[in-house]
């Protein structure tokens, strides 16, 4: 049973924790930081082989006490990895290194130009159907990119991971998401900082008495089918962004937020994998 802290979205018969546990870039005792995380009401933790911190995700689930039925462990599988062959032996070797018979959910974690998204999807769908992973989804897809996986993927997608946050718009994303069923899981939910200064944002917050981060975070989950996964190495940073689900943001707040789009910040734009993004009007 997922504690009451764990609110969750229902997406193809899967429950996905609206808030999860973001690991990239986690230099600091990450071992200690998942299990202070789950310790702290996390259940869903997000992962990915690209970020070398599989194997300390894996030890911090051990070491937090937790059954592994009540947790949600997101792994990914990279680009390079993208012909069927490799990305099952990529998704094998993950469960290994995190030391699970399974994880709840296996993403392609960038686009592949080189390799047919039929030949992909089809890996991962494989992946399901051996018991590999519960549920399945991509990352970093574009809207055409979507369109074809859902229509070549013999299994349903939960998710697309992408970048969201106030600073960036994905209103066309979003509605499309929605109507194929699926959650659009942010990250960079807090634009790494950027947001946190805003002036917007920081009169929010001190009219409900929370934090930047917190209406940040409150901003997203409170739109229908969005997920975040918010990194902190400060463990205080790791709590308040789990507190997020005892107030509720007016219809007027979330329009000011929204209107911070326009300065279209993206933040994950890796030359080498990144695909030529869609333009969200703002
Ligand atoms: N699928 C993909 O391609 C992809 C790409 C990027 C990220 N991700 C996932 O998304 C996760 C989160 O993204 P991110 O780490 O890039 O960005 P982020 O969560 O927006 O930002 C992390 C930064 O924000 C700060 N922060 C977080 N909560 C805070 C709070 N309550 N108060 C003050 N500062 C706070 C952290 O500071 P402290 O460390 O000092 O606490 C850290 O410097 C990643 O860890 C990863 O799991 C996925």
């Amino acid at each position: 049973m997922l504690p009451p802290k764990a609110f969750t979205i229902p997406a193809h018969g899967a429950a996905m924790p609206a808030i999860g546990f973001g690991t990239m870039l986690l230099p600091q005792r990450p071992v200690e930081l998942v299990a202070h995380a789950i310790k702290s009401g996390y259940r869903l933790i997000d992962t990915a082989r690209k970020y070398g911190t599989e194997e300390r995700v894996g030890e911090g689930i051990r070491a937090s006490g937790i059954a592994r039925n009540e947790l949600w462990v997101t792994t990914k599988v990279t680009e390079e990895n993208a012909r069927e062959a490799d990305f099952l032996k990529s998704a094998e070797t993950s469960l290994k290194t995190l030391g699970l018979d399974y994880v709840d959910l296996l993403l392609v974690h960038w686009p592949q130009p080189n390799v047919p998204l039929k030949e992909t999807l089809g890996a991962l769908a494989k992946a399901k159907r051996s018991g590999l992973t519960r549920y399945i989804g991509v990352s970093n897809y574009t809207l055409a990119m979507l369109e074809e996986a859902v229509r070549v993927c013999p299994e349903p997608l939960i998710t697309n991971q992408l970048e969201y946050h106030a600073y960036l718009p994905q209103d066309r994303m979003l509605a499309a998401l929605r109507g194929y069923g699926m959650i659009l899981t942010a990250y960079c939910p807090v634009a790494r900082g950027q947001l946190l200064d805003d002036p917007v944002i920081k009169d929010v917050a001190k009219a409900h008495g929370k934090t930047a981060a917190q209406v940040c975070l409150r901003w997203l989950i409170q739109q229908p089918m969005v997920s975040a996964v918010p990194r902190a190495l400060e463990e205080a940073h790791i709590e308040e962004n789990l507190d997020v689900f005892d107030f509720t943001l007016s219809d007027d707040e979330m329009k000011k937020i929204s209107a911070l789009r326009s300065k279209r910040v993206r933040i994950a734009d890796p030359p080498e994998r990144a695909p030529k993004w869609d333009v969200e009007p703002v």
